[in-house]
């Protein structure tokens, strides 16, 4: 069993996704029915979607799944050539047992080109009879129409908070390691729906501790605590441009963060402080995004976040 929490506690039946009630809906009745078409399932990272494709697969075979499944990332298989290869080997086997068909599973189809899908569409219909197939994607609109209608589409949201709390309270429990609520809902914060996110930074808190703590989450996940930043943003409104700097340097300093997460996680939490007049959010909204596009084409760390601190002083001072 993988050391990794993720792998470790990844659900391995339909009945334990958690969240995305919808698709595990129609997805236990393809389980019971032991019957379904084509599928493709779209949606952000961590929210279930390899998760889903694997449960479903051992729901439907049992045990001897291994036999009936072929299993491919497109992102590693960018050539059309070896995953028709692989289809074609593994189709020319009538499928183990008593099942009726084999399920192909290619993750991340979107990074598959156009072309590639064409044929891809095409190897999907030769093989109809005996096999079907799952394929995964963040974005539905990067598959090709064709390849789209052949397919039940299903959409996975980002989880909700109660959905990663509730996981990652269990996997807490799971490895005998103390998880704060606080801590928990630390984790649900950061992930932003993400429970591959939430389960990663809890397993790299408790390499360090096992008595996890608010703190400790953040300090192991280059995230700064709400309250961090309306410091920085209080700083800047009341106590001048030299204070709000020091603080600021503090901040990246002690959560480790560079200054795009900072932008960003700024960004996030801007509309919860309550000090700001939404005159100001939206001004303040507008120079972050200015800030962050500079940042990322290769603008000065230093010069571009005290540019950003001037004139949040600048505008703040008169609030
Ligand atoms: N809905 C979910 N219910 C329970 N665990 C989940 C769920 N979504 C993600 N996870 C956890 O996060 C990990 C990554 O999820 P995965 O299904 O691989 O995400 P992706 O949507 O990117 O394919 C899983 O191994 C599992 O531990
Ligand atoms: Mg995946």
């Amino acid at each position: 069993m993988s050391d990794l929490w993720v792998e470790k506690h990844r659900p391995q039946s339909v009945q334990d996704i958690r969240g995305q009630l919808p698709v595990v809906q129609r997805l236990t009745i393809y389980s019971k029915n032991k019957e379904f078409p084509h599928l493709l399932f779209a949606g952000p990272p961590g929210t279930g979607k390899t998760t889903a494709a694997m449960a479903l697969t051992k729901d439907v075979f049992g045990d001897d799944y291994r036999q009936n499944l072929l299993e491919m990332n497109a992102s590693d298989e960018r050539k059309l050539e070896s995953i028709r290869t692989k289809v074609k080997q593994f189709a020319r086997t009538a499928p183990y047992g008593s099942a009726k068909f084999k399920i192909i599973f290619l993750d991340e189809a979107d990074a598959l080109t156009n072309d590639a899908q064409g044929a891809l569409r095409r190897i999907m219909e030769q093989y109809a009879q005996t096999c079907r197939f799952i394929l995964s994607c963040n974005y539905s609109s990067k598959i090709i129409e064709p390849i789209q209608s052949r397919c039940a589409v299903f959409r996975f949201r980002p989880l909700s908070d109660s959905a990663v709390k509730n996981q990652v309270i269990y996997v807490a429990k799971e490895e005998k390691v103390n998880l704060t609520d606080d801590a928990a809902e630390a984790l649900t914060r950061i992930s932003q729906g993400d429970l591959r996110k939430a389960i990663t930074a809890l397993q790299v808190a408790a390499a360090l501790d096992h008595n996890i703590t608010r703190e400790l989450i953040y300090e192991t996940s280059a995230t700064a605590p709400p309250e961090a930043l309306h410091q920085y943003l209080m700083a800047c409104k009341d106590d001048g441009f030299h204070a709000a700097r020091r603080r600021l340097k503090e901040l990246l300093d002690k959560y480790g963060l560079a200054g795009t997460d900072f932008v960003n996680q700024l960004h996030r939490e801007l509309y919860a402080a309550d000090f700001l007049s939404e005159s100001a959010k939206l001004d303040l909204t507008e120079w972050m995004a200015e800030v962050d596009y500079r940042l990322v084409e290769g603008g000065g760390e230093h010069i571009q976040l005290d540019a950003l601190t001037a004139r949040f002083v600048t505008h703040l001072k008169n609030e």
